[in-house]
């Protein structure tokens, strides 16, 4: 079986562009392939976070997973900072990394902007950190949302270059992107990415958002004064409504718009809303009964962190052969 790897980062509330562009895939990808997921809390302390709200997020991030549908008999779920090689191999790939490759990577000139007082070492090096966890798992594929492509061309092109120099270290790990969910927009700004860092809680549904506030926000979603429903140039409320409702009913956007003609904004964005109610309904009742079994949970990331050690400590010992370091 191919092997997939991919992470989330326990920060705040997961949107429903975290579950369209990520999390859906994890779950279908899961009877195909050899799946492992990480909650990737190593990456969360690139912003500053308050200790307390931070550990309850990393739970409530995992449980969401298993809530999502990822099944720990089928796939790997752990928490990074429960497994120390990707820190360790993050390290070794730093010192294959350029500084100019960091320097041009979107996120980092974005972020970095946004937190002018704390552009701190970790922010620039995240994607070295994030090729450690694709490349230690040797992942053919990794499932992500458009926003990170460019850090996944990275750890390909760091692969490749560890490849060239010691022969034959790494798979070269392909991105997974889906047609329909790839790059779910803001509800109030469709020119932005929805994101949960938005200020404006209508800009984004939240995976765990009650049902009235989903149709409420869907409601409100901002359009444009053309009432048709179809995709077109300037139209990008629209085009992001029909992208919303195509990949939570698994309809081609074709379909849609076939589906809607003749018809007003009204009535699609209420059925855009209530598709993406049923969507996450069962997904909110099974985060509550997991978050209801702490024992469960913590027995469940405690296997997760011993597997995935297990696993990539082959890998980090191959490395650390092949770069001249001694064997313990
Ligand atoms: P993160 O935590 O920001 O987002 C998790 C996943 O959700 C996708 N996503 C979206 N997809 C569509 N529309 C949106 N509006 C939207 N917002 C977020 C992201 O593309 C991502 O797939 N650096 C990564 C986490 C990471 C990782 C990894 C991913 C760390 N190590 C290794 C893959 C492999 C991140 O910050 O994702």
């Amino acid at each position: 079986k191919k092997i997939i790897f991919s992470g989330v980062q326990p920060s705040g509330q997961l949107t429903l562009g975290n579950y369209l562009g990520a999390l859906k895939n994890w779950v279908d990808l899961q009877d195909d392939y050899r799946c492992i997921y990480s909650v990737v809390d190593l990456h969360a302390i690139t912003v500053r976070q308050e200790p307390a709200k931070l550990r309850r997020q990393i739970l409530e991030t995992y449980a969401l997973l298993l809530a999502c549908g990822v099944d720990p008999q089928k796939s790997l779920l752990f928490i990074q900072s429960q497994v120390s090689t990707h820190a360790e191999l993050a390290w070794i790939l730093n010192c294959y990394t350029q500084f100019g490759e960091l320097s041009r990577m979107t996120q980092f000139k974005d972020k970095s902007a946004r937190h002018a007082d704390n552009v701190n070492a970790g922010l620039f090096t995240y994607p070295s950190l994030m090729a450690a966890d694709i490349l230690l798992y040797q992942a053919d594929l990794v499932p992500v949302g458009a926003d990170q492509k460019q850090h996944l061309e990275l750890s390909r092109d760091i692969a490749t270059r560890m490849n060239g120099l010691y022969n034959n270290v790494f798979t070269v790990p392909e991105p997974y992107i889906p047609k329909a969910g790839a790059r779910v927009m803001s509800l109030q700004d469709p020119t932005k990415k929805m994101s949960k860092s938005d200020e404006n809680v209508n800009a984004y549904v939240a995976i765990l958002d009650k049902p009235d506030d989903i149709m409420r926000k869907f409601k409100r979603a901002v359009t444009d004064s053309e009432a048709k429903v179809c995709r077109g140039e300037g139209k990008d409320g629209v085009n992001n409504l029909i992208g919303i409702y195509a990949a939570v009913t698994g309809k081609t956007e074709e379909q849609v718009e076939a589906e809607f003609e003749g018809k007003g904004y009204g009535d699609f964005k209420a059925a855009v809303g209530e598709a993406v109610v049923e969507t996450l309904r069962p997904v909110r009742e099974k985060f509550e009964q997991y978050m209801g079994d702490k024992a469960f949970l913590e027995q469940c990331y405690r296997e997760g962190a011993e597997k995935a050690y297990a696993v990539s400590r082959r890998t980090l010992g191959k490395v650390q052969r092949k770069i001249g370091f001694l064997s313990r």
